[in-house]
């Protein structure tokens, strides 16, 4: 495994790969690896020539008030990890390479960059889709896998591919979880034993809306307010939304509809945590 931490040195080994006609599988990440991480670079790995992994914690995607400082950076374990699973090459671009004084271009997918936690996250999408777009052009891969544990960013991407005709393919890997249902995130390291306890709630609300689906009830209304209840029973727990949404505008809906999604985003103490779960008919799992 080779680690990279010079954009030029990284685009010269993928055009190189490209000329020896050899296919490149991209998995971006912020590091913090956990088995969610792993699952995408397991399958970059299976399909694909070369696996490159890059690990950059993007400054321009977190707000003021987030955790950028804070963010877990275990190097050194991360590196391990994609050692064991045959990573090709790491990326490891430092913040004032990818980031210049004088940067001034941003990419922006509009309207699904402001809803749900665009609302809550101002610019965050923007400083998502801007460091994608340039991981893209700096690792030309083939394929890039994302996970669905953070929807509307892959939808987002998704979007910004098809309308600037970037020559990648997206693809869309399932949500990871613990067995205990807690879908895994580089940001559980910050909750506390109570508030692990807490947080099982999101995956618990989600489960109890599809139970209630599978019965055959499809007004989101009452699904919604059903799992907000379920959430404020908890003490550590403060809902920024809960909604049911279309999956290509991420726009609420009244009734319930086969692939629509089921999205919230919850702080459990200082932690702000997200889930999701697509809907499919005629029954569905969480
Ligand atoms: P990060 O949070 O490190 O996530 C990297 C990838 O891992 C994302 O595609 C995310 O959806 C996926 N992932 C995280 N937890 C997962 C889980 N439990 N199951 C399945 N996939 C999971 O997302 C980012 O980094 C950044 O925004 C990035 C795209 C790298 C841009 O900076």
């Amino acid at each position: 495994m080779r680690t990279i931490r010079n954009i030029q040195e990284m685009l010269n080994c993928s055009k190189k790969a490209h000329l020896q006609r050899k296919t490149i599988g991209f998995v971006p990440t912020m590091g913090a690896l956990h088995e969610g991480h792993l699952t995408l670079i397991r399958q970059a790995r299976k399909e694909n020539d070369i696996c490159i992994v890059s690990i950059f914690v993007n400054p321009v995607q977190f707000g003021l008030k987030e955790d950028f400082k804070q963010y877990p950076r275990p190097i050194k374990n991360d590196l391990n990890l994609c050692r064991k699973q045959g990573v090709d090459f790491i990326f490891l671009p430092k913040t004032n390479q990818m980031y210049p004084e004088g940067f001034k271009t941003f990419v922006t997918v509009e309207e699904l960059s402001n809803q749900l936690c665009g609302k809550f996250r101002s610019g965050h999408f923007r400083g998502v889709t801007t460091v994608v777009l340039k991981l893209f052009n700096i690792l030309q891969p083939d394929i890039v896998y994302f996970g669905a544990k953070d929807i509307q960013q892959a939808i987002i991407i998704k979007k910004m591919v098809k309308d600037l005709n970037v020559p990648v393919k997206i693809k869309i890997m399932p949500i990871i979880r613990q067995h205990n249902g807690l879908a895994l995130s580089s940001r559980n390291l910050y909750l506390s034993k109570e508030e692990r306890k807490d947080a099982l709630v999101l995956s618990q609300a989600l489960g109890a809306a599809r139970n209630l689906i599978n019965t055959g009830v499809k007004d989101t209304q009452k699904i919604l307010s059903l799992m907000r209840r379920l959430i404020n029973t908890k003490r550590t727990a403060k809902i920024d939304y809960i909604s049911i949404v279309d999956s290509d505008t991420l726009k609420s809906i009244k009734v319930v509809v086969d692939n629509c999604l089921i999205v919230l985003a919850v702080w459990i103490g200082k932690t702000r945590l997200i889930d999701n779960a697509e809907v499919s008919f005629p029954q569905f799992y969480v």
